[in-house]
């Protein structure tokens, strides 16, 4: 079988995907021979986005990835799906690879054909973001918010990210059993990233379900409700922060929408536009992933009780183990990219215009890289982990996260040192932004 002929780009524009109301077949794919230059058939059984069981425990279906089809085409997904470590840090250091084409090619010239207009207002919004941006417009636009995110300046902000936590587990203490979602993991990064911004508390409560309409976009296959749902809270987000930030403009506060309002000028520094779809970003990015990490990184400690009895032996291994809780069970679990232009990978040949999986979470188990990397190991440096990506869209929240991450675990260590978990979670059907949908424990 040749390879162009399981190719068939139809998607019709950048980031993220938009597989809409695609049918999984049963998975056959065109794998890349680790010996040859050639490309074999090669049936997959493993690679499952859809399927919740995969979503909870992806992993050994990514060591057969990795071992066998380390390039390979996943029709149902009409990705090419790159598992090991090398290769997904590589391809994301290469600017042969973007986030989006049309910096270098209109839809037409790329093979694609453009969104349909009833998801424009998704498209507008995610496009003006810098996560979708590519070239000199990313780096013009990274450099205006970069400032607010450094590690010092994110050092600043500890006292008051450890004030919030220090709060949210007071309001708990006593209570017997609770869900670690909504009293810890979700009110911290969200009241942090809000406040960073300048949301106004009583606002607050909008943003969740916004942002979780617009992630479900982000999805592999997202469905025809999950498409209006997401175009319904961009219109509505895209308005909301319009209005905040022309408001900010006459009336500048001490956050980071008034600076950044002050600075538009429609060419240029910042349009409208920009302002809009980068703030949307960081609320939206600047708490998803560190709700999931957080109750994945209690449900991975609950599940190596000796990991966890050595970290509640020892706090000063906080930092290691948030690390390490980051790479064994990876909350975003693939990033794509375009290719701008064709190249071969391991003797297969990709096309232009093909859109790649680059799979993190298979990147931070490889043991090319990780000593056992299926056990998980509190105490482990060095620790490359993909898990905040790498090139020009390294995680600009990198610092942030870790920091909220590494103040709620060690409070919670120290408030309820005998937490347990209740009960076994329920998992999000969601692959990508990919989580639980609560975590009950007893506090002890
Ligand atoms: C544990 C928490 C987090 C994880 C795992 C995470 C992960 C990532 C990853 C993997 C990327 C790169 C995606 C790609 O290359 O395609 C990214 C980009 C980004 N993240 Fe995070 N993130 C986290 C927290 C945050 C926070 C707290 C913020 C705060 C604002 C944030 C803001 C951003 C932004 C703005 C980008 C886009 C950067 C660019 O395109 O230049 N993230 N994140």
């Amino acid at each position: 079988m040749k390879l162009m002929s399981v190719f068939t780009p139809q998607h019709p524009f950048g980031r993220p995907s938009r597989l809409a109301c695609r049918q999984y077949a049963p998975l056959r794919s065109v794998a890349a021979s680790a010996e040859g230059r050639y490309a074999r058939p090669h049936v997959l059984a493993p690679f499952a986005p859809q399927d919740v069981g995969f979503v909870a425990d992806p992993y050994p279906a990514y060591a057969e990835l990795r071992r066998d089809a380390p390039v390979v085409y996943d029709e149902p997904t009409d990705h090419w799906l790159i598992t090991r470590y090398h290769d997904v840090d590589a391809l994301l250091r290469d600017r042969r690879f973007g986030r989006t084409y049309l910096h270098v090619a209109s839809h037409e010239e790329m093979g694609h054909e453009r969104p349909p207009e009833r998801l424009e207002p998704f498209w507008r919004l995610i496009g003006a973001g810098i996560l979708d941006m590519e070239g000199t417009d990313h780096a013009r636009v990274r450099r205006l918010v970069s400032k607010a995110f450094t590690p010092s300046f994110v050092e600043g902000l500890r006292p008051r990210v450890e004030k919030i936590v220090g709060d949210l587990a007071g309001a708990v203490d006593g209570a017997g059993e609770i869900d670690l979602l909504p009293a810890i993991a979700e009110p911290l990064p969200v009241t942090v990233i809000a406040e960073m911004l300048g949301v106004p508390e009583a606002d607050r409560h909008l943003l969740r379900p916004w942002s979780a309409d617009i992630c479900k976009m982000y999805e592999l296959n997202p469905s025809p409700q999950a498409e209006a749902d997401a175009v319904r809270a961009s219109t509505e987000f895209s308005a909301y922060l319009r209005a905040l930030a022309r408001e900010r403009a006459q009336h500048p506060g001490d956050d980071l929408i008034s600076e950044l309002a002050l600075v538009v000028d429609e060419g240029e520094r910042l349009t409208e536009d920009e302002l809009v779809g980068t703030c949307v970003l960081l609320l939206n990015a600047g708490h998803e992933a560190t709700v999931n990490s957080t109750l994945l990184g209690w449900w991975s400690l609950f599940r190596n009780p000796e990991q966890l009895a050595r970290l509640r032996a020892d706090h000063s291994l906080i930092p290691t183990a948030v690390e390490e809780l980051l790479r064994f069970d990876t909350p975003l679990q693939l990033f794509e990219r375009w290719v701008l232009e064709p190249f071969e990978l391991h003797g297969v040949d990709i096309p232009r215009g093909a859109e790649l999986g680059l799979v993190f979470g298979s990147a931070n188990r490889d043991p090319e890289v990780f000593d056992d990397p299926d056990l998980l190991d509190v105490g482990r440096t060095p620790n490359p982990h993909l898990t905040f990506g790498a090139g020009i869209h390294f995680c600009l929240g990198a610092p942030l996260g870790r920091m909220e991450l590494q103040t709620s675990f060690r409070t919670l260590l120290e408030r309820f040192p005998e937490m347990e978990p209740v009960e076994e979670p329920r998992w999000r059907p969601n692959y990508i932004v990919r989580g639980l949908a609560g975590l009950r424990v007893h506090l002890g």
